[in-house]
């Protein structure tokens, strides 16, 4: 439309369209010079509406020990203020939008003027009618509304780079390696080894793990004890492909799990993490991790390995008790217990337990192990109770990056 409505301005005259292509040439020019300070002001705004959404979720998370250690005035305090800050930024950001629009009033309507001006000129001197003249006029503001439009489409084009490149660490963060195993995984017997692993969570951080090497074989139970901190979880995620080894190979029956593909590895292994969740929805549904197709006899018999059935059962909706947000509305013995029976509906071949029994009380947790040791499983238990660690055929410990053989497995002859 703007070249059309060009075109025709120029049929009528060159010197009134010069004035109306600089005048839409200045607005351009400003719109660039504001750019820089606009762009500024959007950032700065989202990194602060950032922070106070970041504060916000977070006290509405932290509610609980916010009220024990009586914290809520100055949360608030600290919250209105970050609120204040976004506000006060959208008034800068809204002083230079309208000095824009001010600006670009201005100009059309000084160009408005001139082409007025100069344009009666041409008519007395009987270089054009009043009518090429209107005609003229009406194909110029046509030509300066769709540019202006132009314009602010195109910095608001760039504007848009603002927010992707927010998104960047996420966007281009390289994504698991999608593999697809094409044999038979049934085929493939749950024995693990670490091959000289090495860890450390950046370059020149401590080694977590300083060349580890461990061979589980088939339906073995290991406990990974040793103290806080010492890299308990950092192995199992890395034992579960969730963290990458920096140098070593993790294996399962001889096959490097890169190589397996992480997601056909994943579906042989069942885990509770230390921090681990439920979502909102019943407990059949977490236990089945949302399986549209889930029955409740294999619910309920997993449920009965993790002992925890005759509580659930005995919950005055049963299976359909909704959790609430994260799992809030059960007591943590029972939360974990239905982790380890979302672990054990997978039927794994493998389970990885990062302290997952540690809230449970000692009779509970003797028969969770009692089903678990029953059940032909490779299990990697991270323990610190004494019934726990007892319950498996072997023990090994992690201190200073470097694992040590506390209780072999008994020899089976
Ligand atoms: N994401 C991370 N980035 C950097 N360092 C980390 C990270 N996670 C853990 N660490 C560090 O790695 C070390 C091992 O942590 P890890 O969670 O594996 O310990 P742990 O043996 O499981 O301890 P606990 O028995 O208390 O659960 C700790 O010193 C911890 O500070
Ligand atoms: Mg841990």
């Amino acid at each position: 439309m703007a070249l059309l409505a060009l075109g025709m301005m120029l049929m009528y005259s060159a010197e009134l369209t010069l004035i109306v292509v600089i005048s839409v040439a200045l607005y351009a020019a400003l719109r660039w010079i504001f750019y820089q300070p606009l762009r500024i002001a959007s950032q700065e705004r989202l990194i602060l509406a950032a922070k106070e959404n970041t504060h916000f979720v977070e006290t509405v998370r932290a509610i609980v020990p916010l009220k024990l250690f009586g914290r809520e005035t100055e949360r608030k305090a600290r919250w209105q203020n970050l609120k204040q800050d976004v506000v006060n930024r959208d008034a800068r950001t809204e002083k230079l939008t309208i000095l824009i629009k001010a600006a670009n009033s201005t100009i059309i309507g000084l160009q408005g003027l001139i082409v007025f001006y100069i344009g009666a000129g041409l008519v007395l001197r009987n270089a054009l009618t009043v009518g090429m003249l209107m005609a003229f006029i009406s194909y110029a503001a046509t030509f300066a509304g769709r540019m202006v439009s132009l314009v602010d489409m195109l910095i608001n084009l760039k504007m848009l780079g603002l927010h992707a490149e927010r998104l960047s660490d996420i966007v281009l963060e390289p994504a698991e390696p999608t593999i697809t195993w094409e044999s038979d995984l049934s085929r493939i017997s749950p024995s693990i080894t670490l091959r000289d692993v090495k860890f450390r969570y950046a370059d020149g951080e401590p080694w977590i793990l300083d060349g580890v090497n461990l061979h589980i074989p088939a339906g073995q139970s290991v406990a990974l004890v040793g103290p806080s901190g010492c890299g308990k979880t950092t192995m199992c995620k890395i034992l579960l492909g969730l963290l990458a080894p920096t140098e070593g190979e993790v294996m399962v029956d001889g096959i490097p799990i890169r190589q397996l593909g992480l997601q056909a590895y994943r579906k042989l292994v069942g885990t509770v993490m230390q921090d681990d969740v439920l979502l909102a929805g019943s407990i059949i549904d977490n236990i089945s991790f949302f399986d549209s197709r889930c029955e409740y006899a294999g619910v309920a018999r997993c449920a009965r390995l993790a002992a925890v059935h005759e509580e659930i059962a005995a919950m005055p909706m049963g299976y359909q008790t909704l959790v609430g947000d994260m799992g809030s509305s059960l007591s943590g013995g029972q939360k974990q217990r239905i982790l380890l029976a979302r672990a054990l509906y997978k039927s794994p071949k493998v389970l990885a337990l990062d302290e997952a029994t540690s809230h449970l009380d000692i009779q509970n947790e003797q028969l969770v192990n009692a089903a678990l040791s029953a059940m032909a499983l490779t299990r990697i238990m991270v323990a610190h109770r004494p019934e726990t660690i007892n319950s498996a055929d072997r023990v090994v410990g992690i201190n200073g990056g470097k694992m040590h053989e506390l209780r072999p497995a008994p020899l089976v002859i």
